[in-house]
Parts: C-alpha cells; sequence; structure tokens
C-alpha cells in the first residue's frame, strides 16, 4: 500500500493504478462504515483509492474541527487490511494554499435539513470533493448512505460539472442495537450512549409504520418525534420527511422517500436516516 501526501506524488502513484479506480473519501478515523465502502469498492474496481482529510472548510466555526478524532496510524493499519493501493493523506497547506480562493456550490439542494443548521457545510464538502475528484480521477467514488444529504448533493455535482465519475452511495453500517456508526459516537459518554439509540428506534418504528401502509409525512414524521421525546438527554433539531433527491418535505401521500432526523445528545451532534419505498 502506497501512502503520499502532496500532488505531485499522488499524480504519480495514481498514473501506475491499473483501472478501473475506486475511490473513497473519507476525514479518518475508520470504523466498519468507512470499511464497508472500502470492500464495496475492493470487490467493484481493480485499484482502490482512499483520501484520509479533516477538512477544515466544512466545519463551522462553533464545531469539532479541532477536537475531531483523528488515529492515522490505525486508519492505515486497517486500510492495509482491506488491500488498499494507495491512500492519500493531504495537508491543509497542499488543499489550501494561501491565497486559496475558489468554492464549488450547489444550491437548492444544499438548502434545507444539514444546510440549514450547518451554514457553509456542504460549500466545504463539494470544494474538497472536487479537489479530491480532480487529483484522483477515479471511475467510481464510494458515499455512505449515512450522510444522505450529502450524498444526494454529490450526485447532484457530479452531473452538474459533468464528472465522468459513477457515484455509489453504499447502506448504512449499525451498531447491533441500531445506533448509525460514526466518528463521533466516541464523544457519548454511556448514558448519552444508551439515549443515542432512540435515533434508530424511532426511524426503524416510523418505517415500520410506512410498510404497514401509513402514507401520511406527518404522521410518519410524528412517529419518530414521539420516539425521541421518551429521552430527555435527545434534543432534536429536525425530522424530516422529504423526497429523496431533492430533500423537499413532502405534502401528499409518501410514495418514496428519506425521513431524517438530526439531533444533540448532550454535546454530540447525531445524524440519522431510512429510505421509505
Ligand atoms: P466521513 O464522515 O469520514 O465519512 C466518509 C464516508 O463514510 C462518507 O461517504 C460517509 O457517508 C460514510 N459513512 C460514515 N458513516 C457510515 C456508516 N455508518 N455506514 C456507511 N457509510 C458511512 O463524509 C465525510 O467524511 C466528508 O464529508 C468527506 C466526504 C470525506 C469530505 O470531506
Amino acid at each position: 500500500m502506497n501512502v503520499v501526501e502532496n500532488l505531485a506524488e499522488l499524480r504519480l502513484a495514481r498514473s501506475g493504478l491499473s483501472l478501473p479506480v475506486g475511490f473513497v473519501p473519507t476525514m479518518g478515523f475508520l470504523h466498519e462504515g468507512h470499511l464497508s465502502l472500502v470492500r464495496q469498492a475492493r470487490h467493484d474496481c481493480v485499484s482502490v483509492v482512499v483520501s484520509i482529510y479533516v477538512n477544515p472548510t466544512q466545519f463551522g466555526p462553533n464545531e469539532d474541527f479541532t477536537k475531531y478524532p483523528r488515529d492515522l496510524k490505525r486508519d492505515l493499519e486497517l486500510l492495509r487490511s482491506e488491500g488498499v493501493d494507495l491512500v492519500w493523506t493531504p495537508s491543509d497547506k497542499i488543499m489550501y494554499p494561501t491565497g486559496y480562493q475558489t468554492w464549488v456550490v450547489v444550491e437548492e439542494v444544499t438548502k434545507p435539513l444539514e444546510g440549514e443548521i450547518r451554514a457553509g457545510h456542504f460549500r466545504g464538502v463539494t470544494t474538497v470533493v472536487t479537489k479530491l475528484f480532480n487529483a484522483v480521477q477515479p471511475h467510481k467514488a464510494y458515499f455512505g448512505q449515512k450522510d444522505a444529504q450529502q450524498a444526494a448533493v454529490i450526485r447532484r455535482m457530479t452531473r452538474d460539472l459533468d464528472f465522468p465519475i459513477e457515484i455509489v452511495v453504499c447502506p448504512t453500517m449499525r451498531e447491533v442495537d441500531g445506533l448509525a456508526m460514526s466518528s463521533r459516537n466516541i464523544y457519548l459518554n454511556p448514558k448519552e450512549r444508551v439515549a443515542a439509540i432512540t435515533l434508530s428506534r424511532g426511524l426503524f418504528a416510523a418505517k415500520e409504520a410506512f410498510d404497514a401502509g401509513e402514507q401520511v409525512a406527518s404522521h410518519l414524521r410524528r412517529v419518530v418525534l414521539d420516539t425521541l421525546a421518551t429521552e430527555p438527554l435527545v434534543k432534536v433539531q429536525y425530522v424530516s420527511c422529504a423526497h429523496p433527491d431533492t430533500l423537499q418535505e413532502l405534502k401528499g401521500p409518501v410514495k418514496r422517500a428519506l425521513l431524517s432526523l438530526a439531533v444533540t445528545v448532550g454535546k454530540t451532534r447525531l445524524i440519522d436516516n431510512v429510505i421509505l419505498s
């Protein structure tokens, strides 16, 4: 496994890879969710590239950029054991050199949900993913359904900017009790960790209601809200039942939807979702 930092090294290593190339962008502190993307890429492609970069421009001023968990040594061991070919670990200087002033902005689909609460977040994501795509030039790129709006935004951007890249969205990996895996779960203390089970429980209960015939968006949202309300440590930011591509809230009968939520548990912000179809 080749591990490189600067762009010249990355380009040289990339040019030696056998095609097709699969790419998994990450911010490191890897868990089974990340590794499921790597395994899918390994399955689909001849070569696999992973990037590890905690991108400062997608964090707001009051967010957890400086304390975001990092463990490069462990990440590299995990990626080596998954048979990854090339890992890129760029520095801030490489991604955003002095004088940097160019941004990629996707409009409508970044406005609701995460976009409403995390101003500037998606501008940071789409800019860094564009730079990563341009450098790595993969044939396929892998994202998690866990960050459903991010996946929708990247799909939109890839189409709009004509990147010749297939975006593959992989299912959310969960702990045995249902909690969606996330690098941020490490922030939860034992009581908060127990409280966090209500997120998936609420979403699964609503999915059951939908599968049993409930099609009223407000009723489906209510099932989630009622479950979350049983846990005083959980503070709701939003519960949404929206069109899976545009993320516009649904009003009429629900046929296909993204049911998603964001909460805080103590100081930790968590998101989760299920697809209703
Ligand atoms: P990060 O949070 O490290 O996630 C990297 C990828 O792993 C994302 O596509 C995310 O959706 C996926 N992922 C995270 N948890 C998952 C889970 N439980 N199951 C399946 N996939 C999961 O998302 C980012 O980094 C950044 O925004 C990035 C795209 C790298 C741009 O900086």
